[in-house]
């Protein structure tokens, strides 16, 4: 949107596709963009299914002409890449979608819009044909309706009581042939920013919201299932429409996008948008409105500088973003101790948390609540938690959590663990706990995401970026994260620090064991050629390495689509060795810890079922290594800590073994890295 220096629409596509590239691991089935034609009358729509590189081919056969190289002062072009939650992965169903054949209203989105087969049966009576199964679609061709209704609102007017008519989920961004160079966007639980990029510092550093005129009588109102004939009521109507001045920039571009990654090349000053903000460009300004006041509400959006580095989000040498971020871990398991963990003085401090350590302390119980990989952080500490804290800790996949209603006290405190900060189960768990008056802690890697942003308190666990849809670097900064809140939470007890020595000595040398452990990279390889033919491959241990074994599977099976099971191995009996034969590929966990004697048990009964287990030992075990001839050897650490180093070679296996089934190991089928959807 806008230009400090005129763009061709060819350069506009560039900046879009290069923008679509760096959000691919947010969903890749199809991908679509949308610019104004030459003459400015008409948008023209590019769609494909499939990776972006197929939208980027096809735009460069499509645009090569001379009127596209064409340079204009301000043009919006939006774009975007999908996963799919409403109709299957096809052109006709990816974004942009649009209002009438004329492409009078283009809208990209995220989420899902919950009502849309009852705004779908009104617009039918209307006389508005679908063209695609999407929920999306209904809100382009809702946009148009009003439009047609109400010919004199403004763009975001429009944009602003279609909102009021949609439940559930949505960052939307709306294009229109009748508003040229103008975008509305909004958001409501799925994220959004907008990045600002000028030639000159900002004058200010943050934008004032502009709210509706009736904003504290209007009561939100919405399409009632049974009343499609209804006409739409009509919502109160803002009055800031000629005060459309907030951020009067000249020479400025605007850019929306889910995530920071797609506009840190261009800029590092953006605004987290809020639920129902919506955000419009219009001559060069952006605005942010609200219909409601609300009691709790800022009144303003901060301009935040993000700290993020473009080499951050770039592969460099290596051949995928997840191989990468599995070597950068001596690097990122320091980062996330860095300033927070003095050696010398055993000290350790929380900033994001210290105020509230005492509250902790007095709590009932301590809850653990994530997804996928986030989850299984929780597994692997709780044990030490319990254990430091001397307090019940209960560890909840999010929506099992929220499917039973979970009941939660005032005096609970509740960890909220993601990487993304945006993952949709984990925010709405976060919010039912919230209301009931709980203390919310948020432990994520996304300064600014709405996880963050709804917490009392958190911890940032500063491992970088991660693009790799299989979580790796993100796992073990949780991991230690969790390590060191146990760790604060058991400083004053005298009984305890004996043992909070051994950890923090431990935990000194971590970077340095993760090194040796990434040594194993070419056995691991070799291992993997063994393995990667099978249909299945059961991964066991017990204690502090059952979450590994979770973790291990969940690896596999996102990035090699092979079957694979993490077991306890106190549960082998009970069942799962009925699997065990010698075909049947198994990988062990064996550690001198206080597990020990039962994972041999474990083993034992194995290989007396002829199954020859692949163990993952302490160096020099010879005792253990002899019940088999494949074993990856780790360096022997504090037994609470044992998982960062044993889920390492389950990451590097897990890599290689897709790499040689010929999956695209930055992006497996059918997942996205940030599920912004319940
Ligand atoms: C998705 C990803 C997983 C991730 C999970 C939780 O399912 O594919 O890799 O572990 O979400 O994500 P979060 O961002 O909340 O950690």
């Amino acid at each position: 949107l806008n230009y400090l220096t005129p763009k061709s629409r060819q350069e506009v596509l560039d900046l879009l596709v290069t923008g679509l590239k760096r959000l691919e691991y947010r969903g890749y089935d199809s991908t679509g963009v949308a610019i104004d034609s030459p003459d400015n009358k008409d948008i023209v729509m590019v769609k494909r299914t499939g990776k972006v590189k197929v939208l980027e081919d096809a735009i460069q056969e499509h645009f090569s002409g001379g009127e596209y190289s064409e340079p204009v002062n301000t043009h919006v072009g939006i774009a975007h890449t999908r996963w799919a939650t409403h109709g299957v992965p096809c052109e006709r169903n990816s974004h942009p979608q649009r209002s009438d054949e004329g492409n009078s209203f283009v809208v990209v989105h995220n989420g899902i819009i919950t009502n849309y087969n009852d705004v779908k049966t009104f617009l039918a009576k209307k006389g508005y044909e679908f063209e695609s199964d999407t929920d999306t679609e209904v809100f382009a061709k809702l946009v148009h309706h009003l439009w047609k209704k109400h010919p004199n609102y403004s763009f975001r007017e429009l944009v602003e009581q279609a909102i009021q008519q949609v439940e559930g989920a949505f960052a939307i961004a709306v294009k229109s042939k009748h508003f040229p160079g103008e975008c509305v966007a909004s958001r409501r639980s799925s994220p959004l920013l907008v990045g600002i990029k000028t030639k000159t510092r900002l004058a200010t550093d943050h934008i004032p919201i502009l709210y509706g005129k009736d904003a504290d009588s209007g009561k939100p109102q919405e399409l009632r299932p049974h009343g499609q004939t209804r006409e739409l009521p009509v919502l109160p109507r803002s009055e800031s429409t000629s005060e459309f001045m907030p951020l009067e920039e000249k020479e400025v571009e605007y850019f929306f996008a889910s995530d920071a990654s797609a506009v840190i090349e261009h800029t590092n000053r953006v605004i987290y948008l809020e639920d129902d903000d919506v955000a419009a460009v219009r001559d060069g300004t952006l605005s942010i409105h609200r219909l409601k006041k609300s009691l709790d509400d800022p009144h303003a959006r901060e301009i935040t500088t993000l700290k993020m580095e473009i080499q951050q989000i770039m592969k460099g040498n290596y051949d995928y973003f997840m191989q990468k971020e599995i070597f950068e871990q001596p690097e990122s398991v320091v980062n996330t101790m860095r300033g927070r963990v003095r050696f010398d003085g055993n000290a350790i401090v929380l900033g994001g948390i210290k105020d509230f350590i005492p509250e902790i302390k007095r709590c009932r119980r301590l809850m653990l609540i994530g997804c996928g990989t986030s989850y299984h952080s929780a597994v692997a500490t709780r044990q030490l938690l319990e254990e430091l804290t001397e307090l019940p800790v209960m560890v909840e996949l999010a929506s099992d959590f929220l499917d039973r209603n979970t009941p939660i006290f005032r005096d609970d405190v509740c960890f909220f663990i993601s990487q993304s900060g945006e993952t949709a189960d984990t925010l709405m768990a976060l919010r039912y706990c919230k209301q009931r008056g709980a203390l919310i802690v948020g432990i994520t890697n996304t300064v600014g995401s709405s996880i963050c942003r709804e917490s009392h308190c958190g911890v940032h666990i500063n491992a970088g970026p991660e693009i790799g849809v299989a979580s790796t670097k993100a796992y073990t900064s949780q991991f230690i994260s969790l390590v060191m809140f146990a760790l604060v939470m058991s400083e004053d007890r005298l009984s305890l620090q004996q043992r909070r020595l051994e950890i923090l000595q431990a935990l000194s040398k971590l970077a340095d064991q993760i090194r040796e452990v990434l040594k194993l990279d070419s056995k691991v390889q070799e291992l993997a050629k063994d393995l990667y033919q099978h249909k299945s491959l059961l991964i066991m241990g017990r204690g502090y390495n059952f979450a590994t074994c979770l973790e291990g599977a969940l690896k596999v099976k996102e990035l090699t689509y092979m079957h694979s099971e993490g077991i306890m191995a106190g549960e082998l009996k009970h069942g799962p060795l009925a699997l065990v034969d010698g075909s049947m590929p198994v990988l062990m966990i064996v550690l001198r810890d206080p597990v020990y004697v039962k994972c041999m048990n474990a083993l034992q009964q194995v290989t007396s079922r002829k199954g020859c287990p692949v163990i993952i030992c302490e160096e020099g075990d010879e005792e253990t290594k002899a019940f088999s001839t494949r074993h990856l050897e780790i360096p022997r650490t504090v037994d609470c800590l044992q998982g960062i180093l044993t889920v390492i070679p389950m990451q590097l296996l897990s890599y290689h073994i897709a790499v040689l089934r010929g999956c695209d190991v930055d992006c497996p089928r059918n997942l996205a890295k940030s599920v912004t959807v319940e």
